[in-house]
């Protein structure tokens, strides 16, 4: 690619990707295997993933080996060089609460770049691959290290249901059931998962929303700020099930945007914008897409 100047594109499970056109240039597929255990003390276990193992899996390897922490982000399709792009997270857990350090390669020199937590400036669904590395580095390993005491997450929303003592296989079990039952499964459906990130509003914000919509979801931050959540925002503005040509609104859950066939990637821009345009009008909200559109 380089002897022929063309711009590279990584392509990992694609879950987490909106094509808005043709690309240019040469798509690499990372299909890079392996998980190794590179490290086991008394207090942790590390292990080096390969960027083209399947996130879920991998998981699901984890649980076999006793190796404990990730189970809260089971089911989120999509492989593992991706993961760190947008920091996952589900029910309580960031990848980064877990995360050690990447390989990554310099498309345009070659050089390989060994990055940690700091250098890949994780934020809410955000991390530096989003920004200043959009497009110039992929991703080819991840490392996480996972505490031998592990401590369970079960402080978010469905988990609370558990008993004290859940083990991490009854954790994923239940994980794996409430996103079956709320999130369609893009290999049937096409979506990206969430479209928009939760808007965090100041606490004055806040309260002139709720003042006018008494019911809105929101989450105190331990910064002080206030999370709102989005799927509520665009579901009071009457757009679950609505649809542009065949992109559409997902009936159980407004967050997220589908393919009901055939849709175009234009398609699903201009719904997105018109679902930006009137959560805008309605609460006074910029809600900021999600996934990465090329
Ligand atoms: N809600 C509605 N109407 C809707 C959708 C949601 O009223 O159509 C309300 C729900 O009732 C709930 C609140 O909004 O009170 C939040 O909904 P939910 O618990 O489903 O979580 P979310 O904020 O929509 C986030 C993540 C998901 C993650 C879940 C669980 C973002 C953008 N999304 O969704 O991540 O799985 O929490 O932790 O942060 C993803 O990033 O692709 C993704 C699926």
């Amino acid at each position: 690619a380089r002897a022929h100047n063309l711009q590279v594109t990584a392509l990992g499970g694609g879950s987490n990707l909106l094509l808005a056109g043709d690309i240019a240039g040469l798509v690499i597929y990372l299909d890079l295997r392996g998980i190794n255990c590179v490290d086991s003390c008394k207090d942790s276990v590390t292990i080096e993933f390969a960027a083209g193992e399947n996130w879920h899996k991998a998981i699901e390897y984890c649980l076999q080996q006793g190796w404990y922490g990730l189970e809260n982000l089971s089911l989120i399709p999509g492989n593992m060089g991706a993961a760190p792009i947008q920091n996952i997270g589900a029910y309580g857990v960031e990848l980064c609460d877990l995360f050690v350090s990447l390989r990554a390669i310099n498309i345009a020199t070659g050089e390989v770049l060994i990055m940690d937590r700091q250098a890949c400036e994780f934020g809410y669904r955000d991390s530096i691959f989003k920004h200043q590395y959009k497009s110039t580095h992929l991703i080819v390993e991840v490392t996480f290290r996972l505490p031998k005491k592990w401590q369970r997450t079960l402080n978010y929303g469905d988990l609370k249901q558990l008993p004290e003592h859940a083990s991490a296989q009854q954790i994923f079990d239940l994980v794996c059931q409430v996103r079956a039952d709320k999130l369609p499964d893009p290999k049937q459906l096409g979506n990206a998962g969430s479209f928009f990130k939760n808007p965090t509003v100041t606490p004055e914000q806040c309260a002139d929303i709720i003042a006018r919509d008494p019911k809105v979801v929101h989450y105190p931050m331990p910064d002080g700020s206030i999370k709102l959540a989005a799927g509520w925002l665009i579901d009071a503005c009457g757009w679950k099930g609505k649809s542009v040509g065949n992109a559409a609104v997902y009936e159980k859950q407004a967050l997220v945007l589908v393919n009901r066939g055939g849709a175009t990637g234009g398609e699903v821009v201009t719904l997105a914008k018109a679902i930006q345009t009137s959560v805008y009008e309605r609460f006074g909200i910029r809600l900021e897409p999600e996934p990465v559109v090329i």
